[in-house]
């Protein structure tokens, strides 16, 4: 076939949503109001919004045709057969346990199986996993390799684990620590990748010291596609059987289906452990609802089935690799910009394409003033609000809902707020919650 140059999105559309354009005054105003967090904006006043990527993606003809199937029965409804079947099939796991999203199947999973004082090793926890472990008075430590440490150090698989640093965590450790965790990709860590050969190296020390092996799956298409493009022998397999690979070498899983699962709404719990399935499903129970529907509507089940299937299916030869697929890309490269010295990190890479461009993005990992996101604060020098030299900003995109015209409006947003670095004030926290603090605190803009 003629190797075109034009990349093209892999659909077409039938229906579609107006986005609105305002004036670089009406954006000010919507900022200052919102307290300079953009999380704290309505959404209809953002152009292109790329807070997140989660439950923020385009459902398919499929999907929404798979709604009208959708079963409501209470218990055994054959949607979840469906969804049950796709799941194993996908992950091999015997036991699917639905919950109304990833952060409820942490929890399930984590009020389970953790007591006070052990400790869960991971790449990098995504923070509702941290704060998961941390109620039970558990630790989350995160052991990524070095260069995952460093956006400016290029590593095909900046996500992976830091195996030297897992064996000596589990011998000095061992008997603290339950389960092992590794996230693909790597969220916090920018999005960035596992390799298989890693996830090999996680299961031989879980072996050795007897550990079951968690993935937290949420983006595990995305992971399987980085391995099928940079890992030496994977490019002939197929996304779909690396990402079954990926699973073979873990015990379980928690999965968001908010991201990879292309839905709105959605998660799962899934292991081979016959207790532990038993204690879950029983705390799903309380908090959930029934173990065939978890929280879940019947059409949400049906919806996550077709989405876990064609995240796999759909990636076309070239398409991913410009980004209409879950984009990492700002993530693998944070935009980076000077702020000047007491300004909160990764606060002013955020809020300002907003007022010069319309979008939204995610502040950096950590929150600003030197906290993690759940308020802890991580070292003396932090507390006093003295962090870092640099803001990083991470855009993620929402599956099949920008095309390569927004992508391209985006990156000259992004380089003119490049170009304005030294100018850039920064912001001052006024106001902030105990925890998880990003989501609510309140800014505003350093003097000139
Ligand atoms: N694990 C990872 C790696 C995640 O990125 C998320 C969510 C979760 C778990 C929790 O899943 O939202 O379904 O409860 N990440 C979203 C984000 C919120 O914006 O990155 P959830």
């Amino acid at each position: 076939m003629q190797d075109f140059k034009t990349i093209i999105e892999p659909f077409r559309i039938k229906s579609v949503e107006s986005i609105k354009f305002t004036r670089r005054e009406e954006r000010e105003a919507a900022l200052r109001e919102a307290g300079y967090n953009v999380f704290r904006l309505r959404a209809e006043d953002v152009l292109i919004d790329l807070l997140t990527d989660s439950g923020t993606g385009a459902m398919s003809a499929v999907q929404w045709g798979a709604l009208m199937q959708g079963d409501e029965s209470y218990a055994g409804s054959r949607s979840y057969f469906r969804f049950r079947d796709v799941v194993q099939d996908l992950t091999g796991f015997e036991y699917v346990i639905p919950t109304h999203q990833g952060l409820a199947a942490e929890r399930i999973l984590f009020s389970s199986t953790l007591e006070p004082g052990q400790v869960v090793p991971n790449n990098n926890h995504f923070d509702t996993t941290r704060a998961n472990i941390e109620a039970e008075q558990a630790e989350a430590r995160d052991l990524v390799i070095p260069e995952g440490r460093v956006p400016s150090r290029v590593h095909p698989f900046k996500g992976n684990v830091d195996l030297e640093s897992l064996e000596k965590t589990l011998e000095e450790d061992g008997d603290r620590i339950p389960l092992v965790m590794v996230t693909v990709t790597n969220n916090i860590g920018g999005g960035q990748p596992v390799s298989l050969e890693n996830l090999r190296g996680v299961r031989r020390l879980c072996d050795r010291f007897k550990k079951p092996f968690f993935l937290d799956a949420c983006r595990f298409a995305e992971n399987a596609w980085f391995i099928k493009m940079r890992e030496e022998g994977q490019a002939a397999r197929t996304p779909r059987e690396i990402a079954r690979k990926m699973f073979s070498l873990a015990d379980g899983c928690t999965m968001s289906a908010k991201k990879d699962g292309l839905a709105n709404i959605g998660g799962f719990l899934a292991l081979n452990d016959d207790a532990w399935a038993e204690r879950c499903r029983n705390l799903l129970i309380l908090t959930e609802g029934f173990p065939t529907y978890g929280g879940l509507a019947g059409y949400d089940l049906e919806a996550v089935a077709r989405g876990l299937k064609e995240v796999l299916d759909r990636i076309p030869a070239r398409a991913s690799r410009r980004g209409w697929h879950p984009a990492p890309v700002a993530g693998r490269r944070p935009c980076r910009l000077h702020r000047r010295p007491g300004a909160p990190a990764s606060h002013s890479p955020a809020a300002v394409p907003g007022h010069r461009a319309g979008g939204r993005s995610v502040p950096g990992g950590r929150d600003p003033g030197g906290r993690d996101r759940h308020g802890d604060v991580r070292s003396r020098r932090r507390r006093k609000g003295v962090s870092g030299g640099h803001g990083s900003g991470a855009a993620r995109h929402p599956r099949r809902v920008y095309m390569q015209s927004h992508t391209d409006y985006v990156a000259e947003a992004v380089i003119g707020v490049a170009s304005l670095k030294e100018t850039l004030r920064g912001y001052r926290i006024t106001r902030a919650p105990a925890v998880l603090r990003h989501f609510t605190a309140l800014f505003e803009p350093l003097p000139a």
